[in-house]
């Protein structure tokens, strides 16, 4: 709660030799509530005053008085630990969160600037891929995030739509495309003509010839090559989208490669012109081994582009269009190596925003046993993962709830949740484990416990049925889960920006987790409706901003939150 590390900076402040912001990053919550409301660590000024760190922390505790709010300074170990007023704390808390609802954590921090966020970005004529998947809900979080801190946020998706393996694709569609033209063409006959191509190339290799000419004529514009390219393009686009809808995420662009092309050759001008380039192997590159990295291909012998050049060119037309004060790229870890070679470029070109481009990484989706597979045993498509988890959902809420309404609306919000909650709690850069029986217990770390301990709140404000206030007896809150709890609500905003900090999800995962393990805690210790009227309204006033608490910690992780399941 900033209302009292204010109060324990200024404290800290008159007696320390230290900069206020260092002091504020230094402030920890001591893991036991008894042990103090927050503490201070010594260490750091062990070295500039000759003492042990817990010398320090006596001689520190002893020489603060302690104001209001906070009640007392007491040094354990190496830290001075802090205790606030219990009522001024309730008070401040509980009144913040009913006054502002929706916007509970939403911080100035981001006003007036913008980040990028490069997300999901699938490669059209293929499946969306689980590392797309991956990439569309971490940085559909990150959106929420930075939004919520006041950033304007441009979420882009940076398509897969240029590149040779277009011409093949061509090749094999005029030859052999005829075969399914009697129906809608899907991404799978795409994917299909794929498949085909190369086996049919391995027979003869002119093949890959025609289809280099092809993706020629594509990057000149020829409008035969455009129209089919056009087609692949409108199929691809339609399977995303119903994926992109079932998940509820939305983009503000869809910019592919392709957007790029006009503008490449510019770029490569601009990066010939600082001299930085040269001719190897008949192809035009950047030479990286002064930073240790393998040279950055620009252009092949044939004239045509990469992906890595296109990226340099939309870096600096997203510069020039947005003005971004951050851009983020939420790409798996195996192309590290790609996003570290055109930072640099970017850098050698003399863009002093290069530092500001940012790579979010992400381990691996694996499947509990093995592979990707559903109940029937086969691979599956990623909207057979979400269908499933919905159709699991609605059999454990037609066991444990069948008399319930909206059943189906609330089985997609809760299945789909599950698969998102278990993408997200994980640290991004781990690869995660996605178990089926795991994601859908209501009982474990996982999105439907979360989202049932939401619709079981609801369901105590139902019951109680009046209106709420906040005007309470702030003193009846005094037990220590009820205290610890109210404590877990006032550290949302800050977990907010260190989950902004570190692009990292799963830190509001863990503390929709810990709220939740809280709530619980308090709730078998206390009862919320009793006869004592007074009681009652302070306790429920507790519940209700606990709702709001997971209520917007659940939008960030771009989940919905049921009111009944
Ligand atoms: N289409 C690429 C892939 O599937 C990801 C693109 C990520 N974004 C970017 N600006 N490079 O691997």
């Amino acid at each position: 709660m900033d209302h009292f590390i204010k109060n324990i900076v200024s404290l800290l402040k008159e007696k320390i030799d230290l900069p206020e912001d260092e002091i504020k990053r230094l402030i920890e919550i001591p893991p036991d509530p008894k042990m103090g409301d927050y503490a201070f660590p010594c260490y750091s000024l062990s070295k500039t005053l000759k003492k042990s760190p817990n010398v320090i922390a006596t001689e520190l505790s002893n020489a603060i008085h302690a104001v209001r709010p906070i009640a007392e300074t007491k040094a354990i170990g190496p830290y001075v630990n802090f205790f606030v007023e219990k009522e001024t704390l309730s008070e401040i808390t509980l009144k913040t969160i009913s006054e502002e609802r929706d916007n509970y954590g939403i911080r100035s921090a981001g006003k007036g600037k913008t980040v990028i966020v490069d997300f999901s970005s699938p490669n059209i004529a293929k499946h969306l891929a689980v590392h797309h998947l991956r990439s569309a809900l971490i940085g559909n979080a990150i959106y929420h995030i930075y939004k919520t801190l006041g950033y304007r946020c441009v979420g882009i998706n940076h398509l897969g739509d240029w590149g040779t393996q277009f011409g093949q694709l061509i090749v094999a569609y005029k030859k052999w495309g005829g075969e399914n033209a009697h129906h809608a063409y899907t991404v799978t006959d795409l994917n299909d003509l794929y498949v085909k191509f190369h086996q049919e190339a391995e027979k003869d290799p002119s093949l890959e010839d025609e289809a280099r000419e092809w993706f020629k004529k594509l990057e000149s514009g020829d409008p035969e090559a455009k129209n089919i390219w056009q087609h692949f393009k409108d199929i691809s686009l339609k399977e995303f989208q119903k994926i992109y809808d079932m998940l509820g995420i939305h983009f503000d662009a869809f910019v592919g490669e392709s957007f790029y092309n006009t503008m490449v050759q510019d770029t490569v001008t601009r990066i010939k012109e600082k001299g930085i380039t040269k001719v190897s192997e008949q192809a035009l590159i950047v030479d990286l081994e002064p930073y240790h990295m393998p040279p950055c291909l620009l252009r092949k012998k044939d004239d045509t582009t990469l992906y890595a050049t296109r990226d340099i060119a939309a870096a600096e037309y997203r510069k020039k269009t947005y003005d971004f004060d951050k851009m983020i790229y939420v790409v798996g870890s195996e192309q590290k190596l790609h996003f570290n070679q055109f930072f640099k470029v970017l850098e050698l070109m003399g863009y002093n925003w290069a530092n500001c481009c940012v790579h979010v990484d992400f381990g691996l989706m694996k499947f509990k046993d093995g592979k990707m597979s559903t109940r029937k045993g086969k691979v599956v498509l990623l909207e057979d993962l979400l269908v499933e988890a919905v159709e699991r959902i609605k059999e454990i809420i037609e066991e444990k709830n069948p008399s319930l309404e909206n059943k189906e609306a609330i089985a997609r919000d809760v299945g789909i949740g599950a698969v998102i909650f278990a993408d997200l709690c994980t640290k991004r850069s781990k690869d995660v484990v996605f178990d089926w029986d795991e994601a859908l217990n209501f009982e474990g770390e996982t999105g439907p416990y979360v989202q049932y301990t939401h619709a079981r709140l609801c369901s105590i404000l139902r019951k109680f049925g009046k209106p709420m206030t906040a005007d309470i007896n702030f003193g009846l809150l005094k037990e220590d889960e009820t205290v610890i709890l109210i404590k877990n609500l006032g550290q949302f905003p800050s977990v907010i920006m260190k989950a902004a900090e570190f692009y990292e999800p799963s830190l509001i995962c863990n503390y929709l987790i810990d709220v939740c393990a809280s709530l619980n805690r308090f709730y078998n210790a206390h009862r919320v409706l009793s006869d004592d009227a007074e009681l009652t309204k302070a306790r429920i006033l507790l519940v209700n901003t606990t709702r709001q608490v997971i209520k917007n910690g659940l939008r960030l992780l771009g989940m919905q939150a049921p009111e009944r399941m």
